[in-house]
């Protein structure tokens, strides 16, 4: 989903980014991985690769811990090697969600599950690898293609007349194109770090899902769900909140508001 955000900016951006699936090239395999890159010597790597099922990754802890911190360390060393640039994705769930308050780029990282693990795995190999990387912390990411939140909420919305929704974990929907602008943004900097990067202001499931709603026009009723009656294989943090202070003090701009993002998704839906 990201992936495609990023390398449909680039293009539009008069890039010409040399995009791999999976198909092309499983990051895991170090030797393949190797081969490619010191074949095409990238100054700059976006990876967007991941193992993202969450619930799924409870039953497969060591297929989603392979995957994540492998893929993470395989590039990060290349990058290291050849003094390339990383630019590597993370999320809200290497923290554990307590209390109310956002979480910052240096609070310690307790994962509830094993996807935050392994992405907490992913950082770490980023971090002793490759010394111009930026790792950026996003979350709840959706965007107007691909499967997610908004696209599930939408799907539902077609069959029912009602959709029960968790109320009690809070965070920052995040939408993939706007993800991708400052991925363009980041390009040329190299205040290289850790950062937390969503779209500004918090929400609940719940209230995402009504907003949703509201602008499919359908007559769905949308209930709130406590997480205890909602029972998934993977416990997810209830406090999701990032700080997006680092990055706002060291570049001078911001994430537009989750609101206006969700809205700019919709009309792409429509159009
Ligand atoms: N989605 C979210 O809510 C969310 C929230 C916070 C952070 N993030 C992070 O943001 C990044 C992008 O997420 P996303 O939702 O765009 O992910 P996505 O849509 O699931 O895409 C991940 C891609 O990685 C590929 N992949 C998996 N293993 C691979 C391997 N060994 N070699 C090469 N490619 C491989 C997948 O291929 P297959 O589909 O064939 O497996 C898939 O195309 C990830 O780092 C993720 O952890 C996502």
């Amino acid at each position: 989903m990201l992936g495609q955000d990023i390398s449909e900016l680039l293009t539009k951006k008069g890039y010409s980014p040399v995009t791999w699936d999976i198909e092309d090239l499983d990051l895991t395999d170090k030797e393949e991985t190797d081969r490619k890159l010191f074949e095409l010597r990238p100054d700059i790597i976006i990876n967007c690769c991941a193992y993202t099922a969450v619930d799924k990754a409870q039953e497969e802890p060591e297929k989603c811990t392979f995957i994540n911190e492998t893929t993470a360390k395989n590039l990060a060393e290349y990058c290291g090697a050849n003094n390339a640039m990383l630019i590597h994705f993370s999320t809200d769930y290497v923290f554990p969600g307590l209390g109310q308050e956002p979480y910052k780029e240096d609070d310690e990282v307790k994962p509830l599950n094993i996807y935050g693990r392994s992405k907490a795995l992913s950082e770490d190999a980023v971090r002793k690898n490759a010394e111009r990387h930026f790792i950026l912390r996003i979350s709840w990411l959706y965007s107007d293609h691909g499967k997610n939140f908004v696209d599930t909420m939408l799907k539902l919305s077609r069959d029912r007349n009602m959709i029960s929704v968790v109320s009690d974990q809070t965070g920052s929907p995040t939408y993939g194109r706007d993800v991708a602008e400052m991925v363009m943004f980041l390009l040329d900097k190299k205040e290289y770090g850790t950062y937390h990067l969503t779209n500004e202001g918090y929400t609940t499931w719940y209230e995402l899902a009504k907003e949703i709603i509201r602008y499919s026009g359908r007559a769905v009723e949308v209930r709130p769900l406590t997480s205890e009656e909602y029972k998934t294989l993977a416990v997810r943090p209830k406090n999701s909140r990032l700080s997006k202070e680092k990055f706002k003090r060291t570049f001078g701009i911001e994430m537009p508001a989750w609101q206006d993002a969700l809205e700019r998704c919709m009309k792409a839906l429509t159009c």
